[in-house]
C-alpha cells in the first residue's frame, strides 16, 4: 500500500469508528467512506474480499465497474466463464479465450484468481452425460470426460488460479446426496474422484466444496461436513467449504450463521462465503411468456423505500460482525456480482441485493460493512 493510500485508509477509518462510537448519523461517513475507503483494506490479514465478474467487465467494457473491482477487492470470481458449458461446449472443442482475459484480469492486478467450477449438475452440456441412444453414459465414459475436463482446464491456469470450486452443489436440502447426472452415471464416488482430478492437474491450487443453504439448513450441513470427512478419510485434498451466501432480509439470523460456522469449523478447514448477495424480493415464479413480472412480485420496480435500505444495511452490518467473529476461521468473502443492476437476482425485476446501487454509487450497506470492519 502507497503511503498516500494508507494514510487515507487511516482517516477514513478512524472517520467510521468515530462516527459508531459516538453514534452519529451515519450519513457523515458515507461520502467519505465511498470515494476513499477500499473494503480490501479493511478486512483482517489474510482474508480475501472479492466479487463475481462479468465478460463485460473481465473484457474491460464496463470501465465504472472496472475501477470500482480495481479498487475495492483482492479477488474475483468468474460469473459464468469458467463453467463447463462456457469452456467445453463439445467434447474436442474447448473455447478458452474469455477465460483467459478474466484470468489476466486478475493476475494484472495482483488478485487472488477463483476458480468455479468444475462439477456441477447445471451449466453443463448434454454432451458430457449422454451415452449411446440417448442412454447415460456409463461410469468408465463420464469418467474419463470428467478427467479429461479438469485436467486440461486446471492444467491450463496452473500456478495462476488461486482455488477451485471443484464440486459444486451436490447435495439435497436433507443433507443426503443430489441425484445429479454425475452421480447417476459413476456413483456417490465422482466428488472424490473430480477432488483427485483437480490435485493431480495443480497440486498447489486450493481446493473447494461450495454449497447453499448450508448456513439456513443444519441437515444439508451435516451433508457437506460428511463429504469434507470422507475426503479427509480418504487422504485426498481439500482447503475449504463454501457457503454461497444466497441470503435473505434476516435468514440465516446472526445465531444461524454464528452456528453455521462453528459447524463448519469443526472440519479443521476455513470457511469462505463465495457468492453473498441478499435478495429483497418475494418469492415468485417466472412471469408468463412475454408478461412483465405482477406488480407484487416486483414491488421495487420504482425504487427502494428507506426503511428497506436501512434494513438491508442492518443486515449486513450483523453478518459482517459475525464473520469478524470468526476471523481466524474464515478465508474469503466474496460478493455475487458488483452492483445491483449486475445481479442475478434482478431475472426481469429490479433487486437489491449488493453493495452499490445501479449508479454504482455506495449504498448505506456499504457504509454499514466499512463502519464494522473498519471498528473491528
Ligand atoms: C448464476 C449466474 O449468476 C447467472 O448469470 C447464470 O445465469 C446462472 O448462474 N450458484 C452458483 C452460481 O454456483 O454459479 C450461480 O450463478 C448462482 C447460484
Amino acid at each position: 500500500m502507497s503511503r498516500r493510500t494508507f494514510a487515507r485508509v487511516v482517516a477514513a477509518s478512524a472517520a467510521a469508528t468515530v462516527a459508531a462510537r459516538v453514534r452519529l448519523s451515519v450519513d457523515v461517513v458515507p461520502r467519505l467512506a465511498g470515494q476513499e475507503v477500499a473494503l480490501k483494506d479493511l478486512v483482517p490479514r489474510g482474508w480475501l474480499i472479492g466479487a463475481a465478474i462479468n465478460q463485460n467487465q473481465s473484457d474491460g467494457r464496463d470501465t465504472v465497474a472496472v475501477d470500482l473491482i480495481t479498487r475495492q477487492f483482492n479477488t474475483i470470481s468468474p460469473e459464468n466463464l469458467l463453467k463447463f458449458q462456457s469452456l467445453h461446449p463439445e467434447p474436442d472443442r474447448f473455447t478458452f479465450d474469455a477465460a483467459d482475459r478474466y484470468v489476466a484480469f486478475g493476475r494484472d492486478r495482483g488478485m487472488a484468481v477463483i476458480g468455479h467450477n468444475l462439477v456441477w449438475h447445471s451449466q453443463t452440456p448434454r454432451w458430457v452425460w449422454d451415452g449411446p441412444d440417448g442412454a447415460l453414459a456409463d461410469r468408465a465414459t463420464m469418467l474419463a470426460r470428467m478427467r479429461t475436463h479438469i485436467m486440461t482446464v486446471v492444467g491450463r491456469y496452473q500456478d495462476r488460479i488461486r482455488g477451485w470450486d471443484v464440486v459444486n452443489e451436490a447435495l439435497n436440502e436433507d443433507g443426503t446426496l443430489r441425484d445429479s447426472p454425475w452421480r447417476r452415471g459413476i456413483g456417490d464416488d465422482y466428488i472424490a474422484r473430480a477432488f483427485e482430478f483437480a490435485h493431480a492437474a495443480d497440486p498447489n491450487a486450493e481446493l473447494y466444496y461450495n454449497d447453499y443453504n448450508l448456513a439456513t439448513r443444519s441437515e444439508k450441513r451435516a451433508g457437506a461436513i460428511r463429504i469434507v470427512k470422507d475426503l479427509q478419510q480418504r487422504g485426498i485434498r481439500i482447503d475449504a467449504v463454501g457457503e454461497q451466501g444466497h441470503w435473505r432480509l434476516n435468514t440465516p439470523t446472526s445465531a444461524e450463521l454464528d452456528q453455521a460456522i462453528t459447524d463448519l469449523r469443526t472440519t479443521g478447514l476455513t470457511v469462505m462465503i463465495t457468492e453473498l448477495d441478499v435478495n429483497l424480493l418475494p418469492q415468485a415464479g417466472p412471469p408468463a411468456r412475454g408478461q412483465p413480472p405482477s406488480p407484487e412480485s416486483n414491488p421495487y420496480a420504482n425504487g427502494l423505500p428507506d426503511e428497506m435500505q436501512q434494513a438491508l444495511a442492518r443486515y449486513y452490518a450483523d453478518a459482517f460482525r459475525v464473520l469478524l467473529k470468526h476471523r481466524d476461521g474464515m478465508s474469503r468473502v466474496t460478493f455475487w456480482g458488483v452492483s445491483d443492476g449486475d445481479s442475478w437476482l434482478n431475472r426481469g425485476r429490479t433487486n437489491y441485493p449488493l453493495l452499490w446501487d445501479r449508479q454504482r454509487h455506495p449504498k448505506p450497506a456499504f457504509d454499514r460493512v466499512v463502519a464494522v470492519l473498519a471498528g473491528q
